[in-house]
């Protein structure tokens, strides 16, 4: 699976149409002036992100694929905004509360996340220019999403969740998803865009991810089959992830790929081979609270900062230092990160600042307040990000969200 991609022509059309993006200062970062800023805190080295963007929309255009990065890694608006400037074709969120505040940068969303109840509710009354997909695997979430869009007033597209192999959520099988392409079809408020999966289970290297892969594609392929012949063709086939994302022409049918956590990347992605350790653009600075020498050192970002998130590679810990001698966070209380200091000669002094790098930077970002961006090649003062897509709340969008 090492094939080279196809050249883009300049005559090219693009993938589809890019949506108008009009600026909004409320989730524009801030200058800081406050001095060094207190730790534990989320960083992101703007100059790395911009590289990544502009990676992996090489890699887009190479392949004909549109990107619809998800947002829940970042939470924020304003990288949003660059990722549609990049040439994104749109945003995916899997929260009311990310659809109502991404409604005010993007045209174009899809709900990647089943919404059931009052969910269903708020997600249809985002901005009604803005163009709305679901994803869903039951008749019950499309009844309930139905009827909230008929009293909305809106018509929102679905895209038919399918299980390619992760086993989580999706259809099982051709027939329940061309019962549900049916329903959808057949309905005032919803029309049937196309088909979603999620290839979540394939966090493996070399031939054991290309045969996963295969297999995922060959799933795919059997679903968007069964449809084509019932008359049902996906005009969308939205799928990817991170830990796939140069692979995705492999799936084959794919149209968009929705992986998020490319942006800033993170241990998990280092240790795929997706992402070299100069592309993470996301840590969380710490403090040295406490050593013993030869035994341990303690930081101030424990699991409240970090994420207790496993380390699905090879080695430990929930986090590993940035910089050499790169000895990972081996234990995590609330607000304590512990490093083992056994067989290393590293001494910190109580006081010294180090750079974590977590195991899986999308749990980390939602438990900081803001993320601070570092001076970089277009901006040299330290600044402060708002992430008003956190939090599970309604968002008015009426005052800055802090
Ligand atoms: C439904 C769905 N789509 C897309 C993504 C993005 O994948 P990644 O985090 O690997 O970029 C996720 C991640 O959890 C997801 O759950």
């Amino acid at each position: 699976m090492t094939e080279l991609p196809e050249p883009v022509r300049p005559d090219d059309p693009p993938p589809t149409a890019r949506p108008k993006v009009s600026p909004d200062d409320r989730f524009s970062p801030t200058v800081v002036r406050e001095g060094p800023p207190e730790t534990p805190a989320g960083w992101v080295d703007m100059d790395r992100v911009r590289a990544n963007l502009a990676r992996v929309m090489e890699y887009m255009s190479a392949h004909r694929l549109d990107w619809r990065p998800h947002v829940k890694t970042h939470k924020s608006p304003w990288l949003a905004r660059l990722q549609l400037e990049a040439g994104a074709c749109g945003l995916t969120v899997a929260t009311p509360r990310e659809a109502e505040v991404m409604a005010t940068v993007a045209s174009d969303l899809v709900l990647a996340h089943p919404p059931v109840g009052r969910k269903a509710e708020r997600v249809v009354r985002i901005a009604p220019s803005v163009r709305l997909r679901v994803a869903l695997d039951s008749v019950e979430s499309l009844r309930i999403l139905e009827a909230a869009a008929h009293s909305a007033g809106r018509e929102v597209g679905i895209l038919v969740e399918v299980d390619a192999g992760m086993g989580r959520v999706g259809v099982p099988d051709g027939s329940a998803a061309v019962a549900l392409a049916r329903a959808a079809e057949s309905s005032p408020s919803l029309t049937f865009d196309g088909v979603l999966f999620y290839p979540g289970h394939i966090r493996t290297t070399g031939e054991e991810r290309d045969r996963r892969i295969r297999r995922t594609s060959d799933r795919l392929l059997g679903f968007l089959s069964v449809l084509e012949s019932d008359g049902l063709p996906a005009e969308i086939v939205s799928g990817g992830s991170t830990p796939t994302l140069w692979e995705s022409h492999h799936f084959e049918g794919v149209t968009e790929v929705r992986a998020g956590t490319c942006i800033f990347h993170d241990r998990d992605m280092v240790q795929l081979g997706v992402a070299s350790p100069e592309e993470v653009a996301y840590w969380v600075e710490a403090s040295v609270v406490s050593v013993v020498p030869g035994v341990r050192a303690v930081v101030d970002a424990g699991s409240k900062a970090l994420s207790k998130e496993a380390f699905r590679g090879e080695g430990q810990g929930f986090a590993v230092l940035m910089d050499p001698p790169q000895l990972a966070v081996g234990s995590l209380s609330e607000e304590h990160g512990v490093i083992d200091l056994e067989g290393s000669d590293w001494s910190p002094a109580v006081g010294d600042r180090v750079r974590i790098l977590p195991n899986h930077v999308c749990v980390s970002v939602n438990l900081q307040d803001r993320l601070l961006l570092g001076p970089d090649s277009a901006d040299s003062s330290l600044r402060a990000l708002p992430l008003p897509g956190r939090g599970r709340l309604l968002w008015s969008g009426e005052r800055r969200p802090s």
